[in-house]
């Protein structure tokens, strides 16, 4: 593979890879948030000359451009399968960046219908060894009308005046809204957004909000996806699921989702389950993954995210999938566009091996395109084609 050769990559290795490799240190949601406050400033000022300069140089080195990569989903053109996951930038205060780093798509949120402070500190572990994170942060972001008002900061267009960028933004339920007065609250933040919404993506999965996933009862999700479908120009919806259901589960909702006409699942959101790492001691407060409140992300989640993608797939092949949990290599995503995801998303990855991740996912997958003699990504979804090196 084209090794990367790059000033900002050399930058993340040499100031933020060294901070990754231990648990404890730099503390993980300060590091994040002030990332995203240099990002955020960018993302504002991008025409000032020396902004402009190292937007366009980060553009150079992290974006790839191939139109064997790029595919039109729910009429939504996505120029890469690659796209960065709910939960980094929630309140959408970096929306001009992400294609600078070669995403191909970008969700942001969770928002929710009022401003929350989640969860108390501390909240988002990072477990190094396992290139794994555990949070709870509890969908601490500044409310809807916030958000509309970051994206009107950083002039971002409405949907239909903008090219080249593909933005979906993931809703959930506010913390003081009770489970019988959800819909109200989803429908109150749609209501604000889709004007900006390429794809409107409905978080029933988060395991920080209380009794958040009981919308995923078949039941519930029905009734919560029925009121979305009336809302006048409704984006495609795509529903967010836990990677801890059961199949027989994941086979209700699926059905479902058909019978409402629903365009897609995101599989998967963080897991409640310990995935082998019950044992294992979060550094800060002594106690043991088993007995900390929270969703794993990362590494350990790649075989439960990947085979509920394979699952679904095999159910219903109309469903669109995006795959998300654990992809950190290109044989990681290549893998999961095989097992049936049309698309993938990068979060816990994308901050342990940094964002040189991008470019070579997406050179990996051209260089398996062209062993498998492909002509489109579209051609290795639910292929089962192997990854050949
Ligand atoms: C710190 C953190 C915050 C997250 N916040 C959200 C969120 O607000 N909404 C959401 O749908 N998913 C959220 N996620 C889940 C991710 O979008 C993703 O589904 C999950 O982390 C699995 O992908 P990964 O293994 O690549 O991290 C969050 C994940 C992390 C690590």
């Amino acid at each position: 593979m084209k090794e990367q050769k790059g000033v900002f990559k050399n930058l993340y290795r040499n100031l933020i890879t060294p901070i990754l490799q231990k648990d404890t240190g730099v503390d993980a949601e300060y590091l994040t948030n002030f990332s995203l406050s240099l990002l955020s400033f960018s993302s504002r000022k991008q025409n000032w000359p020396v902004i402009s300069s190292i937007l366009s140089n980060l553009n150079k080195e992290f974006c790839i451009v191939d139109k064997r990569l790029s595919q039109n989903i729910c009429g939504i053109n996505f120029c890469n399968p690659i796209g960065l996951a709910a939960g980094f930038d929630k309140n959408g205060n970096a929306v001009n960046i992400w294609r600078k780093f070669g995403f191909g798509f970008t969700e942001i949120g969770t928002v929710t219908k009022f401003a929350q402070n989640g969860n108390p500190k501390p909240r988002l572990f990072r477990l190094a060894e396992e290139e794994a994170a555990l949070n709870r942060m509890g969908f601490n972001n500044r409310g809807a009308q916030n958000l509309v008002k970051n994206l009107h900061e950083q002039s971002i267009p409405l949907k239909q005046n903008r090219q080249n960028m593909c933005l979906g933004i993931n809703f959930g339920k506010s913390k003081i809204t009770g489970l019988s007065e959800a819909k109200e609250d989803y429908l109150t933040s749609l209501k604000l957004l889709i004007p900006f919404c390429d794809y409107a993506a409905i978080n029933v999965s988060s395991p920080n909000t209380e009794g958040l996933r009981k919308l995923q009862d078949p039941v519930r999700l029905r009734e919560l996806l029925r009121e979305i479908k009336t809302l006048p120009n409704c984006p495609p919806l795509f529903v967010k699921i836990a990677p801890d259901l059961s199949f027989k589960d994941i086979e209700d909702i699926c059905k479902l989702i058909n019978e409402e006409k629903i365009d897609g699942i995101i599989a998967t959101n963080t897991s409640l389950d310990r995935l082998g790492l019950e044992k294992r001691k979060i550094e800060q407060t002594g106690l043991l993954l088993s007995e900390e409140n929270g969703g794993l992300s990362g590494r350990p989640l790649r075989k439960r995210a990947n085979k509920i993608i394979k699952h679904i797939h095999n159910i219903d092949r109309r469903i669109i999938l995006i795959g998300v949990g654990g992809i950190d290599s290109p044989e990681s995503a290549w893998e999961r566009i095989c097992s049936g995801a049309s698309l993938v998303q990068l979060y816990t990855g994308w901050i342990y091996k940094g964002p040189q991740l991008v470019p070579n996912i997406l050179n990996g997958i051209i260089k398996q395109l062209d062993i498998h003699q492909l002509s489109n990504i579209k051609e290795a979804i639910g292929s089962d084609l192997q990854w050949v090196d």
